[in-house]
C-alpha cells in the first residue's frame, strides 16, 4: 500500500547554517537547472516536484510563465506564503504527482526536476510524464545528486578502512553515501542516463561542484577565510565540470524523444 505524508514539510531537508561549501553548491545547482530552462518572457516553465516555490518564483521572476506542481498541501501553502510578499508575476501552483502530471501534452517549452526524482518511487514514469508535457523542441532538465561522487567515494573507503583494518566504527551516524530513508533511489551518473534516455535525447549531463559532505570537508571550509575557501570550492567546481561522474551534482539535459506510446 502506498503511504504519503501530504503535510509533510522541507525541515528535514533544507541545510541550517550554511557553510561556503553547501552555500556554493545549493546556489550553483540551481543557477545551472533554471539557466538550462533557458526561462525567458512568454516561455512556459513547469517546475516538477517544486517544493516550497522557490524555483517556480524565480522562474517567473525571470519573465516565463512558470507552473509549480508539487503533492504535498503543506508545501504547496509554504510556496503561496513566500510568493505572497513578492513583487511581480507569480507562479501558478497546482497540486498533482509526478507520474500522472495533470496537463496536456506539450504544454511547457521546458521542465524542470531539482532534488526530486530520488523522492519519486516511479522515476522513469515521471520523466516519461515531464517528456508527454513537454513540447518536442523544448528541455527537460533534471537535477538530481550523484551518490557516487568522490566525497561519497572518499566517506565509504575510510569507513571501510575504519572498520575492516582498525575495527572502529563508521566516522558519523549518518553515512553521507548511504541514501536517505525518504529516498527511493540512489543515484549515480549511470542510472540517471539509462532512466532518461528511454524517453529523452540527452543534450548534456553536467557536473556540479565537487567534495560536499566528505569528511572534514565542510568543517574547514567554514574555518578558512572567506576569499580561500570560495577558491577551494570554485577549483573544485572546476574538477567537477571535467569529472562529473564524481561530481556532487548532476544536471541532465534532454528533449523528448517521441515515440507511439507518448507522442501527442
Ligand atoms: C527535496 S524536495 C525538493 C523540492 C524542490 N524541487 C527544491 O529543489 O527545493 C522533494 C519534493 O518532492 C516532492 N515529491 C515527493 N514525491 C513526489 C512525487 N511522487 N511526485 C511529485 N512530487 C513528489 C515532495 O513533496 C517535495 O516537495
Amino acid at each position: 500500500m502506498r503511504v504519503v505524508d501530504l503535510d509533510r514539510d522541507m525541515s528535514d531537508v533544507i541545510p541550517t547554517g550554511l557553510t561556503p561549501d553547501s552555500e556554493f553548491l545549493f546556489d550553483r545547482m540551481t543557477r545551472v537547472t533554471l539557466d538550462r530552462a533557458r526561462p525567458g518572457p512568454g516561455t512556459w516553465v513547469l517546475d516538477v516536484a517544486s517544493g516550497v516555490g522557490q524555483d517556480s518564483i524565480a522562474l517567473a521572476a525571470r519573465g516565463a510563465r512558470a507552473v509549480g506542481a508539487e503533492p504535498s498541501g503543506r508545501m504547496t501553502g509554504m510556496a503561496q506564503m513566500f510568493a505572497a510578499d513578492k513583487p511581480g508575476p507569480m507562479p501558478e501552483w497546482v497540486r498533482g504527482w509526478s507520474d500522472t502530471l495533470p496537463f496536456s501534452p506539450e504544454s511547457f517549452d521546458a521542465c524542470i526536476c531539482k532534488g526530486a526524482m530520488d523522492h519519486f518511487d516511479t522515476p522513469e514514469r515521471a520523466i516519461a510524464e515531464m517528456a508527454r508535457v513537454t513540447k518536442p523542441e523544448g528541455r527537460v532538465v533534471l537535477a538530481i545528486a550523484n551518490f557516487e561522487s568522490l566525497a561519497c567515494r572518499v566517506g565509504r573507503a575510510l569507513d571501510d578502512f575504519r572498520q575492516d583494518v582498525l575495527g572502529l566504527g563508521p566516522l558519523r551516524e549518518r553515512r553521507g553515501y548511504d541514501a536517505p530513508s525518504d529516498h527511493f533511489t540512489r543515484y549515480e551518473p549511470d542510472l540517471i542516463r539509462e532512466q532518461a534516455e528511454k524517453s529523452l535525447i540527452i543534450e548534456s549531463m553536467e557536473g556540479i561542484s565537487m567534495g560536499w559532505g566528505m569528511p572534514g570537508w565542510s568543517k574547514w571550509m567554514a574555518r578558512f577565510p572567506r576569499p580561500v575557501a570560495d577558491v577551494a570550492v570554485r577549483s573544485m567546481d572546476q574538477l567537477a565540470r571535467h569529472w562529473p561522474g564524481l561530481s556532487d551534482v548532476i544536471v541532465l539535459v534532454g528533449r523528448p524523444r517521441r515515440s507511439a506510446s507518448n507522442s501527442a
